[in-house]
């Protein structure tokens, strides 16, 4: 502004900073434009403070008109932008409240809860089935000796049945169990005839792992002790049994050996068009209960042991028992 500036200069200046700032300060969108905008006007080196410096050129008795008018002008324009800044905080506030809402309405996307195994589900599957038929549950160490696993299952040592179980040795004359038929001579140590028993639980074998071995799997002991028990009981029983767990698969009784039972048979169902192994079975070996104190002449009985990832696969239909033991949630979320 140059010397020659006169009062209808100034005002006029005035008139329109007040026009501009009030449109400038309602377009202004965010804090940071809006205290850009405040600093260019009211600031010290801002336009009101440009007006104001250039009132030396007045009359004494113009400039304190422009003076009281610039501090009007100066306090409305500060009260522009206080209020301008409260509506822009509450704006900011109130979008941030409605993004943050939650819609009760909207439907779940499902929880990640845990599921049972299925080779807990079938061995329980298993046992209740045999509870219903009156047996009761006993289990036995996973570590065991020789005389629990073999010899007093009429299997001594150098005696060739004890090739068809690789065993995994231990310290002090231990081993991993090979199956769970030693439950079924510790529960003769402690129970009297007649009894009924299911024993589940994991043994462990020295195989390689393909579609059809692990070295770690699981079994159901089977032992029923009674006067009067013959082959048609555990025929019956075990007919039974398998028309409740799987329906009506086909089966077939097979003869075969244990050191343990006399007769034996291995029992296959068929699935898929071939004959499946899923257990063995026989009646109680004489010279097993004479060892245990029971008399032989009195009590007879018949003894099972089940696969029970053969159960499980063919009740599934899942076709590489590694699946069971390699926690893939892709296959386990399926059951
Ligand atoms: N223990 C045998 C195995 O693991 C299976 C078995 C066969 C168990 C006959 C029995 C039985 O109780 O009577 O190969």
């Amino acid at each position: 502004m140059g010397l020659t500036v006169s009062l209808k200069q100034l005002t006029d200046e005035l008139d329109q900073l007040e026009q501009k700032a009030v449109k400038d300060v309602q377009a202004a969108l965010n804090e940071e434009a809006l205290e850009k905008l405040r600093i260019s006007l009211l600031g010290k080196k801002g336009r009101l403070s440009k007006v104001l410096g250039s009132m030396a050129n007045l009359t004494s008795s113009e400039r304190p008109l422009v003076g009281q008018r610039a501090n009007v002008l100066k306090n409305q324009l500060q009260q522009l932008f206080d209020n301008r800044l409260r509506s822009i905080k509450n704006k900011a506030l109130e979008a941030s409240i409605a993004k943050e809402t939650i819609d009760v309405t909207i439907p779940p996307t499902g929880f990640p809860f845990g599921n049972r195994h299925p080779l807990i589900t079938t061995t329980e599957q298993i046992i209740d089935l045999f509870c219903g038929l009156g047996y009761e549950v006993k289990e036995g160490p996973e570590i065991e000796n020789d005389f629990y696993n073999f010899a007093a299952l009429n299997i001594p040592e150098e005696h060739p049945a004890r090739d068809m179980q690789d065993t995994f040795y231990l310290r002090n004359n231990l081993l991993l169990r090979t199956h769970t038929s030693p439950v079924q001579i510790r529960s003769l140590e402690q129970m009297k005839p007649p009894v009924r028993i299911v024993a589940p639980g994991r043994v462990y074998r020295r195989d390689a792992v393909d579609a059809t071995h692990s070295p770690v799997f699981n079994q159901v002991e089977v032992l029923a002790i009674d006067e009067g028990l013959d082959f048609s009981h555990l025929r019956g029983t075990v007919m039974a049994f398998l028309k409740s767990f799987f329906g009506d698969l086909p089966v077939r009784f097979r003869a075969s050996y244990f050191p343990f039972t006399e007769p034996s048979a291995e029992v296959d169902v068929q699935w898929k068009g071939r004959w499946l192994e899923v257990m063995g079975c026989g009646m109680v070996d004489p010279a097993v209960l004479e060892e245990l104190g029971i008399d032989s002449e009195r009590w007879t009985g018949f003894a099972a042991g089940l696969g029970v990832e053969r159960f499980c696969m063919v009740r599934h239909g899942i076709d590489d028992i590694r699946k069971l033991y390699t926690s893939d949630f892709r296959f386990l979320e399926q059951f």
